[in-house]
Parts: structure tokens; sequence; C-alpha cells
């Protein structure tokens, strides 16, 4: 294969953590460091492809890459950006670590400290993948994230065919040296037909070429 195979191609990756405020000052996020997606964004970049970063708050330095830059906070404006831009993609990399709940009401003022309990009410919001996947065209790839603590391969699975994946990538929260933060990766890469294939731990610039290795020897091609 070649090194540009993905020469005019425009491909869109989401990537970082989202963050939920739960007043001016407080909100709720998680451990994504923006490190996988960046790597994979890199990696498409490389072969040729025109990419489109829509990224939560990282602390990675994504302004001198030459992509297409949408810096977002919350789970709706993640939402917003990639589905302004979902259209004209040829592939979507959803590499984001969403909040699939936020407070929902937003507090005017800081809470103030009070009794020896508190209850932040949640309320369930959008999943970025799963409304995107509904409109995918024939001749769109969609390729998702599966990040599992128990049960792995039967939610990864379940997640590729509810949410119209092409592909899953299914790593673990609880494999050394795998996952959030870490500069390496372990993955198993499911296709649609149940062909598999797995990955040793390697850097995620690794693990992206591997990635990019099975988009290539997606159906959607020929
Ligand atoms: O950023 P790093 O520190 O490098 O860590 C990388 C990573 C662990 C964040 C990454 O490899 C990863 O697994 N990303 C997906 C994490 C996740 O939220 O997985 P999930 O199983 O909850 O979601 C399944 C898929 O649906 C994912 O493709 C996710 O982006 C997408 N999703 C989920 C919820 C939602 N509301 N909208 C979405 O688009």
């Amino acid at each position: 294969s070649s090194l540009l195979d993905f020469k005019g191609k425009k491909v869109m990756v989401t990537m970082g953590p989202t963050q939920e405020a739960i007043d001016p000052v407080r909100f709720i996020s998680n451990h994504s460091s923006g490190k996988m997606g960046l790597a994979i964004a890199k990696a498409f970049q490389k072969q040729g492809a025109e990419v489109f970063v829509v990224s939560g708050p990282v602390s990675l330095d994504l302004g001198s890459e030459g992509f297409h830059l949408y810096s977002v906070h919350s789970v709706d404006e993640m939402y917003k950006a990639a589905k302004s831009i979902h259209d004209q993609m040829d592939i979507c990399v959803f590499a984001a670590a969403v909040a699939d709940y936020s407070p929902k009401v937003i507090a005017s003022e800081k809470i103030k400290k009070q009794g020896e309990e508190l209850s932040i009410l949640l309320k369930k919001n959008v999943d970025i993948a799963l409304e995107l996947g509904k409109s995918k065209r024939s001749n769109q790839i969609h390729v998702g994230f599966a990040l599992e603590t128990e049960k792995e391969e039967l939610h990864a699975k379940a997640k590729l065919e509810r949410k119209n994946f092409d592909l899953i990538v299914l790593n673990s929260a609880k494999e050394e040296g795998a996952g959030f933060q870490h500069d390496t990766n372990k993955v198993k890469i499911f296709h649609k037909d149940g062909k598999a294939v797995q990955s040793d731990l390697l850097p995620k610039s690794k693990i992206a070429d591997l990635i990019l290795d099975e988009v290539k020897n997606l159906p959607v091609w020929v």
C-alpha cells in the first residue's frame, strides 16, 4: 500500500474528554488525554487525508498540526461541531470519551457547602456516534471505540451494531498500560463479520497505524 492511501479523503476524529458544567466553577469529566485521537489524526494526515479534529479540552498542542480544529467543552458542543461537518466526511473516528450524563440544571452561582450529602440530578446526553450513525451514507466509514471494564467483547460487539460502526476498537480500562493517559494502548479491532485483530501493547502511533490498516481492509473500497 502506498503512503498516500487516504489522499483526497476527508477524515473527522473526535477526541479527548467532555466537560459538563455543574456550576460556574465545577464540571464532570473523565481521564481522557486525547493522545489516542491525536495519534489517529496524525496517521491519517501522514497518509494524505484532510483531517478535521473535534476535541474536548486537552493539554496537547493541536494548533500547529495543520488540522481543521474544533475545540469544544460539552457533549452538546461536540455534537454540534461534529454534525456540522459530518456530511462532507469520508471517514469518521469517534475516539472521544463523551459523558453519557450531565447535570440536568447548571447552577448559575457556585454551589455553597451545605449538609453532609449533596445530590446532583443528571440527564442523559445525546450519543454523538449513534445519532450521526443514523445518517451514515453507504460510502462513509464510521470507526468507534469501546472502553470497557467487564464483558468487554460482548459490549464492544453490541456497540458496533447499535451505533452502526464499520469497525470498533476495544480497549480495556483495566489493562496495564492501555486506555486513558498512557502513551501505549492494547486493542482488539472488530469487523462486522466477526473478524477481529488483536494488538500487542504498542505506542498509540502504532495502534493508529493498525486501525488505518483495518479501515483499508473494509469492503466499502471495493
Ligand atoms: O484520550 P486518551 O487518554 O489517549 O485515551 C483514549 C481513550 C481510552 C479515551 C480511547 O481509546 C477510547 O476508548 N475512546 C472512547 C471512550 C468511550 O467513551 O467509550 P464508550 O464505550 O463509552 O463509547 C462508545 C463509542 O461511542 C465511542 O466511540 C464514543 O466516542 C462514542 N460516544 C459515546 C457516548 C456519547 N454520548 N457519544 C459518543 O459519540
